[in-house]
């Protein structure tokens, strides 16, 4: 049934989704890599779109930027759709010194500073996860490419211009590998609606190093990453 967002009809969503930020990168990723697409959504220019990939059928839709833009169609995906995953596919900062431009961040968790888990009126903090079915299959594929990954945790902000220019060192001493701003309510969401999500990232600059990279480069990444999302897809 459609939504105030999404005009699919049931059934048009593959069961799994891999959602880019950028519904541009939606469209481009779904052209190029799957076979027999059909777009089924544009509302807000949203674009999403399933096709088959070796055989299976995948849905390609973009998420646009920030916790509420993901968390509006990441919930309805799951709660209208009959999905059952969820793979993030995007770009972060890296916040560590052994981060560096072109690794791959496979996010194990996610913390925040956003107050998105305040809707579910918990006594205390809520961790919020990826699924780990999803992480080990995607820790082992990309274990056989030739790819420097990381698996840990991540910042997902509501910012991205910050007045404190040191919030990000602040989550990169403990630990956290890269800022971005989506997973947190991704697998929140998940978690709530007893889904599956899974967090992709290529890293596309450093807030430690500043290092820069050429679009070549990124490329190979990005479609390591693509290929890893596509593997896993069920
Ligand atoms: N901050 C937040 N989100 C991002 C960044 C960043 O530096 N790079 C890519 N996504």
């Amino acid at each position: 049934m459609p939504t105030p967002h999404n005009s699919a009809a049931h059934g048009e969503v593959a069961k799994t989704v891999l959602m880019p930020g950028d519904p541009l990168r939606a469209k481009f990723l779904a052209e190029t890599y799957l076979e027999d697409v059909q777009q089924f959504n544009a509302v807000r220019n949203m674009l999403g779109y399933t096709g088959t990939y070796k055989g299976k059928k995948v849905s390609i839709m973009g998420s646009g930027m920030g916790m509420p833009s993901i968390g509006i169609y990441c919930h309805e995906l799951f709660s209208q759709y009959g999905v059952e995953a969820i793979i993030r596919i995007g770009s972060c900062g890296a916040i560590r010194e052994e981060v560096h431009i072109r690794d791959i961040i496979i996010a194990q968790g996610s913390c925040t500073d956003s107050n998105f888990a305040h809707q579910y009126e918990l006594p205390g903090t809520f961790s919020a996860i990826s699924s780990f079915d999803l992480l080990e299959k995607a820790v082992t594929l990309a274990k056989a490419k030739d790819v420097t990954y990381h698996v840990g945790n991540v910042i997902a902000s509501d910012v991205f211009y910050h007045a404190d220019q040191g919030s990000a060192a602040k989550w990169g001493s403990m630990g956290c590998l890269g800022v971005e701003m989506e997973s947190y309510a991704l697998f929140a969401t998940a978690a709530h609606l007893n889904k599956k999500a899974l967090t992709l990232l290529t890293v596309s600059d450093s807030l430690v190093t500043h290092e820069e990279t050429t679009a070549e480069e990124r490329e190979k990444t990005f479609t390591a990453m693509m290929e890893i999302a596509l593997e896993i897809a069920e």
